[in-house]
């Protein structure tokens, strides 16, 4: 069995991240011992069952962003006290990145804290939203603006879940994966040639992709666990793809949002004369080799779009955006709104 393993190193809060084919088989080696019940969180469309070695009962989330809410965090909680769940016991989150972000928020705030595992089974929270502890639910207002960190007792990223994935889903992954190329030392892009069978990676090209991925990741939050600076890098191609998901109610899924938002931000990095003409082309290869879309459907229109990007979590000052130069990656804050609005105008015409 092809499996690997990454730490995130955060000393007596360290957890291993369990990547390659099976890994899910492995959740009751996780489990504490004087755990006597297991609440697994989970979606019915997600399918994927677990086996945690001790007393188990499911509970169900709803599909889609509407349910990653207060009211969701409520319910399974008030459940989970009517089961006699205690503080030595643990929950367990199965699927994507809504349910992780829910069972997570859930878990962290439930008796002030109990342990929570994820096995995540979608690309998107394999390489990205099942580690480093971020949990959230939205409200009307914005995505993730209600959050704990809480790091989970263990990831387990069982590739062999994504084969169930739908198409556009994977695809979607891929636009995060598609970010880590820009976030390393080249090092990403020296991995085998990606090619898309059907739209999807060979298993040995999915593995080493997303074992570098979480490499990436775990050394991202071992060096800013709560995001004081370098772990908002993560963020890039996100300030222009969030603003996407608002406007387009969701429409666009997250990792098509942060495609588009990464070819944008290369266009800004261009015209702030942060890189050059060949470093945008090269943003543009990346994202044309795993399929993914680089221009806003029904392109809207900048002045809806403003609005939004102002209202990004990480706008401290002004409206910031992650940018590329020969560098790398930075946080830049206070990016002028008309050198934006040209950019924009420039890269949907
Ligand atoms: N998804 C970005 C982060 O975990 O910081």
């Amino acid at each position: 069995m092809n499996q690997q393993t990454v730490t995130v190193d955060l000393g007596d809060r360290s957890y291993p991240v369990e990547i390659g084919s099976g890994t899910r088989y492995r959740l009751a080696e996780h489990i504490p011992a004087n755990a006597r019940k297991v609440a697994i969180v989970t979606q019915e469309s997600i399918g994927i069952e677990v086996d945690s070695g001790v007393d188990q009962r499911v509970f169900h989330i709803g599909q889609g962003e509407e349910h990653k809410t207060i009211d969701t965090i409520e319910r399974l909680t008030r459940e989970w006290t009517q089961w006699g769940l205690n503080r030595n016991d643990v929950v367990v989150g199965v699927g994507g990145g809504i349910v992780t972000d829910v069972a997570g928020f859930a878990a962290s705030v439930y008796h002030r804290g109990i342990p929570v595992i994820h096995v995540a089974t979608s690309l998107l929270g394999q390489i990205d939203a099942a580690i480093g502890g971020k949990t959230g639910v939205n409200l009307a207002e914005g995505k993730n603006l209600v959050g704990t960190y809480w790091q989970p007792r263990a990831v387990l990223c069982d590739v062999d879940t994504l084969e169930t994935l739908p198409a556009r889903h994977y695809r979607a992954g891929l636009g995060e994966l598609a970010k880590y190329h820009f976030l390393d030392d080249g090092q990403m892009n020296e991995l085998s040639t990606a090619d898309l069978i059907d739209g999807r990676l060979a298993a040995d090209e999915l593995i080493e992709r997303v074992v570098a991925s979480v490499q990436l990741k775990a050394n991202a939050v071992m060096g800013d666990e709560r995001e004081g600076g370098s772990r908002a890098l993560l963020n890039y191609g996100h300030t222009l793809g969030h603003a996407l998901e608002t406007l387009g109610n969701h429409e666009l899924l997250h990792g098509e949002a942060v495609a588009i938002g990464i070819a944008y931000a290369a266009e800004v990095a261009l015209d702030m004369g942060r890189i050059d003409a060949a470093r945008v082309e090269q943003h543009r290869a990346v994202l044309a080799g795993y399929d993914l879309p680089m221009l806003p459907p029904g392109a809207p229109r900048f002045d809806d779009i403003a609005p939004l990007l102002a209202r990004d979590k990480k706008a401290l000052d002004g409206i910031t955006f992650i940018l590329d130069s020969a560098q790398g990656c930075e946080v830049v804050t206070g990016v002028d709104i008309d050198l934006l609005a040209a950019s924009y105008e420039r890269f949907v015409s």
